[in-house]
């Protein structure tokens, strides 16, 4: 059974049902808790408390849809037979409407007659604690329980199971048969879940029946941690949700999601070899799930969704490039992908998603080759060494795993986004302990200062001449090279090569580049390496100064890899941009044949953190 016939099967069952058709909300969502869209259920979730009318909305208490949906908790699982981060979620919802026995009908009923499939077993919840206080009535109302969130076992299900001759019913607990809530709070409740069988005879979760009878008040965390409390919905109803790809491979009777239908495509189209089967499943889900974000509006950055789009990005090119560029070109997996998916889905868009991957990709290969060749000196890769490779060379976590084999046995996800976060604070104290108390007195070469405000000042000024030279470079071309420099507490003045006056225009465009980049607030961010490594990494210097073996080289941006700018260095700057205030561009003259002098001074107080 071809999966277009299976979405429509599907549809058509649950309309005929008395479902209104919902089309896919964007994997982009309104719910603020959350960052992507991970469940069909998302876009419903204010019918279930209340906060909104089905029956207004809708004209029926009950709705299907096939959600694009995303999972980052997968990532690490991507490559096996059946997991994905980007999938397309088929669900069936009543909010207020039926319950058990209906719904565990309906999907035995499809599974069964439409689908034609055998169940091999399914699970029913066993209650929390598993020794329960308040035993089931069998009616399948657990509100009395909530209190103390203590969830009675549901009989209920297992007994619509066994009438409807499923014989194998397991119970499990609180980890894989209760489910959510989304975000930082929401509907959530106990499940039942469907196992069919695969192409290769595995038993395969294929769908998940939620029974969303309470409101939980924190995230699904606190819940398990016990500090979040349950309190029965205003509106009980039905979730569900069943992967496409994992029905379809059911139905088709193939070993891994990636050879149904929904994949060949690709597959036909663009063999990708020359890696290994794992890695070549890796680059499809990644493929997939890279060109739906960007249709949706995502765009690579280093924070929130832009950040998970920028590590499938990394991590997709990534093998792109060990093998060469001769064996596959991700392009045209995305051509493929656009072919097989615009029919459902017309906001796919093949020109944007190749153009914010292209850019994107020669962003990144600046820096990927001598982040590979780092990540090769370690003997062992632990949590800081990989963090270095990501804030360096933008390598992301999993590349950093993959490549790293055996040296990265010990490197666990968890501290590295631990690492992740303290950096952020780290970055912001760092200047204050660095001039914390003493020597005031700065004479770096390059900046001087007498006390605490004068050293601010200029510390706001070095950055400034940082800013400076790219906007130059931005406006008048990479001729343009640093000839001196100078820095005091009232003004910079900053010499370099150019061979003509600059017209008024020319300056207005310099100095709003250098403002907008301090409007950004990027952060300030200083790596050590080899003056090779650091000139491979087109860090600029100044070719008069001669620069010892080691150096450092300051950068404006998240990374180095991202940074609007990056010099050789020794500091000091500013923690964030936006404690240099505002600047002035109060000359511009000639020095010399051919070089120019401008100098520029601070317009605006700014808290000065650093
Ligand atoms: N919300 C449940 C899930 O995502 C069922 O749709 O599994």
């Amino acid at each position: 059974m071809k999966s277009s016939e299976i979405r429509r099967k599907f549809l058509k069952f649950f309309e005929e049902r008395g479902h209104v058709i919902v089309p896919s909300s964007s994997l982009v969502p309104d719910d603020p808790s959350v960052l992507l869209t991970t469940a069909g259920m998302q876009q419903f979730k204010r019918y279930y408390t209340g906060e909104a009318d089905a029956m207004k909305d809708f004209g029926s208490k009950s709705t299907v849809s096939i959600q694009k949906s995303f999972r980052t908790s997968d990532i690490d699982e991507v490559g096996d037979e059946r997991h994905l981060t980007f999938f397309e979620m088929m669900g069936n919802f009543s909010f207020g409407g039926y319950f058990k026995e209906e719904a565990i009908t309906y999907a035995f009923d499809f599974i069964t007659k439409e689908m034609g499939l055998l169940i091999s077993y399914v699970t029913v919840f066993q209650g929390s604690p598993s020794t329960p206080k308040n035993p089931s009535t069998g009616s399948g109302n657990t509100e009395q329980a909530s209190s103390g969130n203590n969830i009675p076992k549901d009989t209920e299900s297992k007994g619509i199971w066994e009438s409807l001759g499923v014989k194998d019913v397991r119970e499990e607990g609180m980890d894989d048969v209760f489910w959510g809530p989304t975000g930082s709070s929401g509907p959530c409740g106990p499940t039942t879940e469907i196992y069919c069988k695969n192409g290769a005879g595995q038993d395969i979760e294929v769908w998940n029946i939620v029974f969303n009878e309470f409101f939980c008040t924190g995230s699904r965390e606190e819940l398990l941690a016990g500090r979040a409390e349950l309190k029965p919905l205003p509106t009980k109803g039905i979730d569900t949700g069943m992967g496409l790809e994992r029905l379809a491979m059911c139905a088709q009777k193939t070993k891994t999601i990636f050879e149904t239908d929904l994949f060949g495509g690709f597959l036909k189209k663009e063999p990708i070899s020359g890696v290994t089967e794992r890695v070549r499943r890796i680059v499809l889900d990644h493929a997939r799930a890279i060109a739906f974000l960007i249709s949706d509006g995502v765009e690579p950055s280093n924070k929130g969704a832009g950040y998970i789009l920028r590590r499938l990005v990394r991590r997709a090119m990534v093998y792109e490039y060990l093998v060469n560029q001769i064996e596959f070109k991700l392009p045209i997996v995305f051509t493929a992908v656009h072919e097989t998916y615009a029919r459902w889905y017309p906001e796919l868009s093949k020109e944007e998603i190749l153009n914010i991957f292209e850019g994107e990709k020669e962003r990144f290969l600046i820096s990927l080759e001598q982040g590979l060749k780092e990540l090769k000196k370690f003997e062992k890769v632990d949590v800081k060494s990989a963090f270095f490779l990501f804030q360096s060379f933008g390598i992301p976590y999993e590349v950093i795993k993959e490549l790293g084999g055996e040296r990265t046995i010990h490197l666990k996800r968890e501290d590295f986004e631990k690492e992740f976060e303290e950096h952020q604070e780290i970055s912001r104290a760092g200047l204050e302990k660095k001039f914390g108390g003493h020597g005031l007195i700065l004479d770096t070469g390059e900046l001087k200062a007498g006390d605490v405000e004068e050293l601010r000042n200029a510390t706001r000024l070095h950055t400034t001449t940082h800013l400076l030279q790219q906007a130059l470079r931005d406006v008048l071309g990479d001729s343009v090279h640093q000839m001196g420099s100078d820095v005091t507490s009232e003004r910079t003045r900053f010499d370099f090569s150019f061979a003509r006056k600059l017209t008024s225009d020319e300056i207005g465009r310099v100095e709003k580049i250098v403002n907008k980049k301090i409007e950004e607030n990027l952060p300030v961010g200083c790596v050590e390496m080899s003056k090779e490594e650091a000139e491979r990494s087109g860090a600029l210097h100044f070719f008069k100064e001669k620069y010892p073996d080691k150096v450092k080289v300051y950068y404006v941006g998240e990374t180095l890899l991202d940074a609007y700018s990056k010099e050789f260095c020794g500091g000091p700057h500013v923690g964030r941009t936006e404690e240099i205030g505002r600047v002035k561009i109060s000359k511009e003259e000639a020095v010399a044949s051919g070089v120019r002098r401008m100098r520029v001074v601070l317009t605006k107080d700014a808290e000065f953190r650093s």
